[in-house]
């Protein structure tokens, strides 16, 4: 049994609670809030779980409790889970229970563990059914910039993996520690996905980070989203700004 989202924190409440710390308890040392954040007057603060304890679990889910969401940890590492949820005053769940109460669950492994993940996170099972899913996932081999799959995508692997998730593609091109910096120009996140109603949660989270969400189609551009990162990748390894290749227009 999982203390749900909201409730006041009970570490005492069971063995799936791996860590409840109150949010906003803590914010790392050299937080500042993004700059030309547009939160939309309208909108709630959500409940938002992610899925992985790495680097960039840990700086989006800072910005997002910058900005006032609740952000649940979930990693198949309870102990890892527990250890950044403490550090940075977000909750901690089983992947499992992740997907109950959330607004929207990030996708946020290495590439190799994203079927395990969606498979303890219980998305074969339904899970996941209806849940706006941030698949921010790069397939691409980091030597070569070459995709991983030999035809789709994660995102579409994702969302055939997971029943019923509304599953959408986003904030895979920049290093998740940029959200945690000022920015001197506007950083555009490409997105896409099926589903309306998914795209316009996801495209209010990237708002909070400081980004201005773009959806460019429905989850069949998902693969040149991702190729778009093996470009960056394979130009990076030349020692070259990727936002160099690309001609202004317009
Ligand atoms: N870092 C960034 O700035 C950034 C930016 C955009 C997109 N991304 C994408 O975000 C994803 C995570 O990147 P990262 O930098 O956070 O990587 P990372 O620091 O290496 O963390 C990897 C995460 O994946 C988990 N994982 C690996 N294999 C797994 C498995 N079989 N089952 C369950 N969990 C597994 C790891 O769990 P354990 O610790 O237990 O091994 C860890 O939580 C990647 O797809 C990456 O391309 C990263």
């Amino acid at each position: 049994m999982r203390q749900q989202i909201g409730d006041e924190p009970d570490p005492a409440v069971g063995d799936e609670v791996v860590a409840v710390v109150a949010p906003h308890a803590s914010i790392l040392p050299g937080w500042f809030p993004p700059i030309g954040r547009n939160r939309l007057p309208s909108v709630d603060d959500m409940k938002i779980s992610i899925l992985g304890t790495g680097n960039m679990a840990a700086a989006v889910a800072q910005a997002w409790i910058g900005a006032g969401h609740t952000v649940t940890i979930a990693g198949r590492s309870a102990d890892k889970a527990a250890e950044l949820a403490g550090r940075l005053g977000a909750y901690a769940a089983a992947p499992s229970d992740a997907a109950a109460g959330a607004d929207a669950v990030v996708v946020a492994v290495s590439w190799d563990g994203v079927p395990d993940m969606i498979e303890l996170a219980g998305g074969s099972r339904g899970a996941l059914r209806g849940v706006p899913v941030l698949d921010c996932t790069n397939p691409v081999d980091f030597g070569t910039g070459a995709h991983r799959l030999a035809t789709g995508s994660a995102a579409e692997t994702i969302a055939a993996q997971a029943t019923g998730a509304s599953v959408v593609k986003a904030l895979h091109l920049y290093a998740g520690q940029m959200w945690l910096t000022s920015q001197e120009r506007p950083r555009v996140v490409a997105m896409c996905g099926d589903d309306e109603a998914a795209l316009d949660v996801v495209g209010r989270l990237v708002t909070d980070l400081g980004g201005t969400p773009v959806a460019v189609g429905g989850l069949d551009h998902a693969r040149q989203l991702e190729e778009a990162a093996g470009f960056v990748v394979s130009l990076y390894g030349k020692g070259v700004d990727p936002s160099t290749a690309i001609p202004s227009v317009g």
